[in-house]
């Protein structure tokens, strides 16, 4: 029988009892700026896209198809915020931070969505499609490995929740959201089709945003941080790096399970799609806005007592991390 004439007992990890707090006014004016920053994909004239596709030759509709099934492999986030949302509540996580989570559950949902729709307009079905060749049978092949290994990083994800605090886990989406940054404002430079640029520019601003989510956090957290804690921040940063350096770099040594000719099919595929407008950026580009993302998260980290880790393929030095496990890989866009 329950005793009525005092409060309940509630348990533990429960989305009860609500409270509410209008504290912390740095974010809930980013809340308040993602409102107003909504974009919409159906705005982007996908007929006219299909229009442009036509005129283009087979393998630049299955290049275009091919990067943006792979950059979907890193967009298909709407189930790692919703769920962080879910998990954000159950913790009790601050109110601006879970009104947050719920605009960048959004925010990822419309990415995929331009993902499928950009893949719909020039090569409709793509990966399902009955290869001519042998490079679009390694090309198809490539976006599916790349899939499964997006399988391995949600199972990770799912566990870290046990494992990291969900300072630590935010902390650590802010290598990929500060990458996708600066690679989403430099293809929509590159573009030359009118309907990608204007994704890519609308992408760019969200991602920004990201970033400043993630910024916010670590800014509030860092102080609750002890050593331990800071520590798995580095290690997160390199993950970071590792699992978003595919489409954005170069296939990494670590975590990936690809193809021997993952690589060298990739690059065919880049080029072809490059050439038909989609504003991929080249090699050097990349390299250069990998740099300054690690620079921008560096500065960020050494404000709050957080190392760097050491990023050898691009010649930056801190902390030794050794080889990353599929557990320790957490990142998102
Ligand atoms: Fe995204
Ligand atoms: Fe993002």
């Amino acid at each position: 029988m329950e005793d009525y004439s005092s409060d309940p007992t509630f348990p533990k990890l429960n989305v009860y009892p609500l409270h509410w707090r209008f504290d912390n006014e740095a974010a809930w004016r980013l809340y308040r700026r993602a409102k107003r920053e909504q974009w919409d994909e159906d705005e982007i004239n996908w007929l006219k896209l299909r229009e442009i596709a036509s005129g283009l030759d087979r393998k630049q509709r299955l290049a275009i198809a091919y990067w943006w099934a792979m950059l979907s492999n890193f967009d298909n986030a709407t189930p790692v915020f919703a769920y962080a949302v879910v998990k954000g509540s159950e913790m009790h996580a601050h109110n601006a931070v879970n009104a947050l989570l719920t605009t960048i559950t959004y925010d990822e949902n419309r990415h995929n969505l331009v993902c499928g729709r950009s893949i719909d307009a020039v090569f409709p079905d793509f990966p399902n499609f009955k290869p001519q060749d042998e490079i679009e049978r390694r090309a198809r092949l490539n976006v599916l490995w790349t899939w499964y290994n997006g399988s391995r990083y949600w199972e990770a994800y799912l566990k870290a929740y046990q494992k990291y605090s969900m300072d630590v886990l935010f902390t650590s989406f802010m290598m990929g959201e500060a990458a996708a940054t600066t690679v989403f404002t430099g293809a929509s430079r590159n573009a030359k089709v009118d309907q990608f640029r204007e994704a890519f520019k609308n992408t760019a601003v969200d991602e920004t945003r990201h970033y400043a989510f993630t910024h916010l956090i670590l800014t509030d957290a860092a102080s609750r941080m002890s050593d331990e804690e800071k520590k798995l921040v580095t290690k997160q940063i390199r993950a970071g790096f590792v699992f978003l350096s595919l489409i954005t770099y170069k296939k990494p040594s670590d975590f990936w399970k690809l193809p021997p000719w993952f690589q060298e099919v990739h690059d065919q595929m880049e080029e072809l799609a490059r050439e038909a407008g989609l504003g991929i950026p080249t090699a050097d580009e990349k390299e250069r806005a990998w740099r300054d993302a690690v620079i921008k998260v560096g500065a960020a980290l050494k404000r709050y007592g957080v190392k760097m880790p050491a990023i050898p393929e691009l010649n930056v030095t801190g902390e030794e991390i050794e080889e990353l496990s599929e557990e320790d890989v957490i990142p998102v866009f």
